[in-house]
This record gives C-alpha cells, structure tokens and sequence, in this order.
C-alpha cells in the first residue's frame, strides 16, 4: 500500500503554519510539523491530529534536514530577526538546501508579507521608510526561494495586515491597550482603509498551491480579503463581544516621543507611511487573488471564527 504524502510545514505552531498543519491533515496528507517547543498546546494538537513532530529552531540546520526527508512540499514561513537583517533568508537557505538534498521535494512555498519587492519603490520616496530592515528581510528571502534550482516548482504568498492582530497576544504589538483596558489606541486614524487577511486562509492556499504546483508555480500572490478602517474593525469587535472598546486617535508626532515603549517609534512612522502612501491591493492584485478561487475570509466571517480568541482578549466570558 503507497502511503499518502508528506509536506514539511515550518512555523507549526502559529496562526498560519498550524492552518497549514491543520489543513493538509484534514485532506489525509502526512504532515512533519517543525515545532520548537512539543509540549506547547498547538504543538500537542497537531500530534493528536497525526502530525510527526520534529523538534528544533529556524537556525537547526539538522532538525530542518531531517524533517525534511521524503516529503514533496514544503511551507516556509520564517520570523523576523531583528538583530540580524539576513536572518529571514538565511532561515529559507536552510529549507532550500535540505529540500535539494532530500531529492523528493518537488514545492516550496514561501510566506512573506503584502508588497514585499514593491517597497523599492516606498524607499525611493523615503530612504528612512520605517518598515525598510521588515521588507530588506522579507525580500532576502524570496530571492532565496526564487533562486531555489532543483526544486521543480515555487510559489511566494504575500499576506497583507492580519485580523488576528485584533486579538492577544498579536495585540500587543499594534494595540497594547486593547487586552488590557478595551482601548484601541493608535496613530493611526479611524478612516484610513487598509488591507486585511485571515492568517488561517493560509492553509486554504498552502493545500491549492501543493495540489495544483503548475498552476502555482512562479507565481507571486498578494493575498488580502478585506479593506477596513480602524472605526470598522472596533465596530465589528464590539458587535460580536457585546462590550464598549475606547478609542482614542492619536498625533503620531506625540507617539514618536513616548520612550517608554520600543514600538511607539516604529508604529508612529509606520501610522504616517500608511495614511500617506496607503496600505492596500490593487484592483488587479484583488481580480488575480480571486482568480485562484481559494477562500478569503470576510471580516465578518473572521469575527465568528476567532470569536472565543476576541471575547479572551477583550475579558468576557463565553
Ligand atoms: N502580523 C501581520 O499582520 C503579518 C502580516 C503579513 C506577514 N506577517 C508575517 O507572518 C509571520 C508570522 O506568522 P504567523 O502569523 O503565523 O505568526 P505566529 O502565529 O506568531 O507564528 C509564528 C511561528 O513561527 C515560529 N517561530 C518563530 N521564530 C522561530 C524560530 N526562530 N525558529 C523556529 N520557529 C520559530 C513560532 O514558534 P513558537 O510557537 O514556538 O513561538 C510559531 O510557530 C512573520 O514572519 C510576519 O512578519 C505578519
């Protein structure tokens, strides 16, 4: 009896490697689930699911090969090192390698972020453009997987804001207030629209791409469901919770001088660049992320889905 395949997903525990996990699982395929740490909840979830899990970080080489022998595809979803700017594609160097020497690695996929090459063009306007180190790594990496030679097929997806960062502990980086006190502060105004995605789509892709790798391969997708301000987003948060979320709009100069918090500076900048330049798909990028047919879940559709994670970070009880 041949066995089903098997696909190595990276970032196992996360919103968009567990939807992958998760996925692929649900289709009957066999998944090595990089993890690491294996008695984290996500982690015990996919093993009770039939996950092998392989134990070990982004820069384990070894784990990385071992985890990667027999399978025919491969999900990549490196983290920023913000102390080391090639740390993302030296993360994606090790899966190419290990998927070259394993011999049956036919796909890779790369997750990276919305835009990533088009920044160029932020930084001929700006050369101190906030996000520049996010978008050099991200960039890094792709040129990794691009270059990927004996990999038959790849395929680059670029995810734009996720709605999970309404919800703890994404929270904290955007919003810290909101898990604390139900306030959404931000530099950001209450009616600049900017592009959405449901981290957990990704697994809805991942599958698309690895079932049908001519259709996928050497394509550079910009993935994003829903454009929304953040009046909106509050709006639907509070709807589905049932309780009041304060909001408080503020200067972005005033931000940029708060030392108490290491990301105040970065989300002022950032706050200024989205309103000036605009944080969105284009209507070609919307018609070709449609084209593929793959789910984008709705705000509305997320605001179900995620709800116990919002009624968590907003402190009411199911
Ligand atoms: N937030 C956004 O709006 C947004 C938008 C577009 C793209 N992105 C990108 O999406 C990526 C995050 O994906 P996600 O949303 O799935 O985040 P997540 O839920 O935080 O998951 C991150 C996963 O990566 C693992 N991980 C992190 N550093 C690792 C390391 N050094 N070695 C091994 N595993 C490591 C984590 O493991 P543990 O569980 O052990 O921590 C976790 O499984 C980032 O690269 C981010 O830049 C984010």
């Amino acid at each position: 009896m041949t066995s089903s395949p098997a696909y190595l997903v990276s970032g196992a525990t996360g919103e968009q490697g567990g939807s992958v996990a998760r996925e692929l699982l649900k289709a009957g395929y066999r998944v090595h689930a990089l993890v690491r740490d294996a008695s984290k909840a996500q982690a015990k979830e996919l093993e009770s699911l039939g996950a092998v899990l392989f134990v070990g970080n982004f820069s384990n080489a070894d784990v990385i090969s071992k985890a990667t022998v027999g399978v025919k595809g491969v999900f990549i979803n490196p983290f920023p090192d913000f102390t080391n700017p090639e740390g993302e594609a030296e993360t994606a160097q090790r899966f190419v390698d290990a998927a070259r020497a394993a011999g049956t690695v036919e796909h890779i996929i790369l997750s990276t972020a919305l835009h990533t090459g088009s920044h160029q063009h932020y930084l001929s306007i700006d050369p101190n453009y906030p996000l520049k180190q996010y978008y050099h790594s991200k960039a890094a990496a792709e040129a990794v997987v691009r270059n990927s030679n004996g990999v038959k097929y790849w395929t680059i997806l670029r995810p734009a804001w996720l709605y999970q960062q309404y919800t703890f502990p994404y929270s904290a980086l955007h919003f810290p207030q909101l898990h604390t006190d139900r306030i959404l502060s931000s530099p950001l105004d209450h009616v600049t629209p900017f592009i959405h995605f449901n981290a957990k789509d990704m697994g809805y892709w991942a599958r698309a791409a690895f079932e049908n790798p001519a259709k996928f391969a050497s394509k550079e997708i910009e993935l994003g469901a829903e454009s929304l301000n953040l009046e909106q987003a509050v709006r639907g948060l509070e709807k589905v919770s049932g309780v009041k979320i304060t909001t408080q709009w503020l200067d972005p100069a005033e931000v940029a001088k708060d030392t108490s918090d290491p990301m105040s500076g970065p989300r002022a900048t950032f706050a200024v660049w989205q309103k000036e330049q605009g944080f969105d798909l284009t209507p070609e990028e919307y018609d070709t992320a449609k084209s593929y047919g793959v789910p984008l879940t709705s705000f509305e559709q997320w605001l179900e889905q995620d709800k116990a994670q919002i009624f968590k970070t907003l402190k009411v009880s199911l």
